[in-house]
Formats: C-alpha cells, structure tokens, sequence
C-alpha cells in the first residue's frame, strides 16, 4: 500500500511515516471511496478489525497503534479484494443474521437484512406449536432453518438446495450453532430429493428471485460475486415461485402455510399465481421494514 498523501490525523506519538490505526483507516476509507464502496469507513474498520484479530470497537481506543508487517500485508490484500468489488462478508467468511453469525463462502448467498421478515412471519405461524415439521427449499448459508431451530426448540426441519457447495457450509453453519441434529439437509430441485407421502406443517422459502435482465444492473457486488443460482428467476423473475406455488400443496399438511420472500414489485403477481392455483386460501402479502412487499403467504384450502 503506497503512503497516503493526505495524512493530516496522525497520532502525535506515530512517526510522520508509520501506519497507524487511524492512518490506515483514512487512506482505506479513501481508497475504497474512490473504488465505489456505498460503506467505505464500515467497509474499512471492519477489514481492519478482521486483519488484527480484535473487535471493531477495539479500534476505537488503539487509534495511535501502530500496525506489525503482518496486519498490514493481510490489509493491504483484503483492501485489493475489497476495491474489486468482492463483498466483505466473503473477505471475512461471516455474517450476522438475526443476531446469529453465519459462516458465508462465495458458494452462498450473504445473507440479507430483508430475509428477517421471512423468518419472523414463520416463527409468527410456529407459535407453541409442539413438534412442528418445516420444508425449506433453498438452504444457502443456511440462515433460515438454523435461525428458525435456534428460535424454536421443538422444530424439525428439512433443508434443501440444489447446489452441494451451499449444503456444506449450511452443514458447518448448524454444528456450530448446535442444530444439526434436527435439520436434514437434503440436494437436489425443489421436492425431488423428498421421501414421497412427507408432510410438512410449513414450507418456507427464500427462492431466486430476481428478474434474468435485471441482473446486469445490480451492484458489481452482487453480479460478479454472488452465485448467480440464488438470484436468477427467470425471465419474469417467478420461474422459481411459480413451481413453489404449484407443488408445494401436495407437500403440505391440511392447513399447512407456504412462505417465502419476493421482489418488492412482485406482490401482485404472486398474489394472482395462489389465487388462480386454486388450492389456497388467507392469500397474503407482507411488507418489510421499508413498507416492501417483501414475503408472499397463503394457506392450504
Ligand atoms: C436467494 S438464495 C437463498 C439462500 C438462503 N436461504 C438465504 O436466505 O440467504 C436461493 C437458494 O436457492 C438455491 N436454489 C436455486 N434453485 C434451486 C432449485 N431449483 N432447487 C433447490 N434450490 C435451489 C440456490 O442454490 C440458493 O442457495
């Protein structure tokens, strides 16, 4: 990393030339700024945090410290990385969701803030229920079903995704938060990998969503980062929702509830597919925190 030029904040006891907490913050919150980070001082302290071992707090009160050839060559790499657009939870390997810490591989989808409707309108329809079964299609890190056991210790849950990559990190993720013994994950399509005659209570799912063109436009991020078998849905976006919507009943139990999330513009499409599927009924779309149609729901007739 070449010397900032603007070194205007440096400690009184660092040397004009060292690199410094505070030092090196700035120049990354500069460079990052200039390479497009919407985040760049988060981006900055949490990449710093990361390379030094201690928590982001901790940065706070070691400003004047200055960094060992060490944390600074493990920065300077994660910086690069970070300036390519390549997102922070995959130069950490982890991120938070629901107050729980998920071990994230570029195989998997980061988990998003919008995914903690999902989870929260599913422990809504969980309530005492003893010994309630759940399907959830589209394991990724496995945020949803590990949140959804933690939460609720009665739950037994099967987990599927199609892609094996995703299902051994979701596997990694339910040992450490100690749940792996009642999620069964499962590869494969949607239902084929499913015992035939199961019946789930719930089925819940956080599918591909997003439109094939859309795709392009997204934050470099996301587009070149993520995989994009968790975000293309098709032309329209709902090929996914659309095989859901249509399958899941005989996969439900009498009464049983299908959830998952959808694009903010999708409400109405969503709504119109369970109503002309016929096998449902309580159709309903729900908003995130942003007032987003952000979780389509109905229930078995
Ligand atoms: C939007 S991501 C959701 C990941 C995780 N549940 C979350 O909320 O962060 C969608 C997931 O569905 C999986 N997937 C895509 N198509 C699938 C299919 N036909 N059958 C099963 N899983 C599929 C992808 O591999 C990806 O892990």
């Amino acid at each position: 990393m070449s010397t900032p030029e603007n070194s205007a904040a440096v400690s009184p006891v660092a040397k004009p030339d060292e690199w410094t907490v505070q030092r090196i913050l700035e120049w990354t919150t500069n460079h990052l700024t200039q390479h497009g980070s919407e985040s760049p001082r988060l981006d900055a302290e949490i990449l710093l945090a990361h390379s030094r071992g201690c928590a982001r707090i901790e940065l706070y009160t070691r400003f004047a410290e200055v960094l060992t050839d060490e944390e600074r060559a493990t920065m300077r790499e994660l910086v690069k990385r970070r300036a390519k657009a390549e997102p922070v939870a995959y130069l950490v390997g982890h991120k938070e969701f629901y107050n729980l810490s998920f071990q994230v591989t570029a195989d998997v989808l980061i988990p998003r803030p919008d995914t903690e409707t999902l989870v929260m309108e599913t422990l809504s329809h969980l309530g005492d229920q003893a010994e309630s079964t759940i399907l959830e299609i589209g394991t990724g890190s496995g945020c949803i079903p590990i949140t959804l056991a933690k939460r609720h210790s009665s739950v037994r849950i099967t987990s599927v995704d199609i892609s094996e990559a995703a299902s051994d990190v979701a596997k990694s993720n339910a040992e450490t938060h100690e749940v792996a013994d009642r999620i069964d994950f499962q590869i494969g399509d949607l239902f084929s990998p499913l015992e035939s005659g199961t019946q789930f209570d719930l089925i819940v799912s956080n599918p591909p969503y997003i439109k094939e063109d859309d795709i392009a436009e997204l934050d470099p991020d996301v587009r070149l980062h993520e995989p994009h078998l968790a975000l293309n849905g098709g032309a329209d976006g709902l090929d996914v929702i659309r095989r859901l919507i249509e399958t899941a009943p005989q996969w439900l139990k009498p009464g049983g509830w299908l959830l998952f999330e959808i694009g903010e513009d999708e409400g109405n499409a969503c709504r119109e597919l369970f109503t002309a599927n016929g096998s449902y009924t309580n159709i309903q779309i729900i908003k995130d925190l942003n007032k987003h149609d952000r979780v389509a729901k109905a229930q078995l007739a």
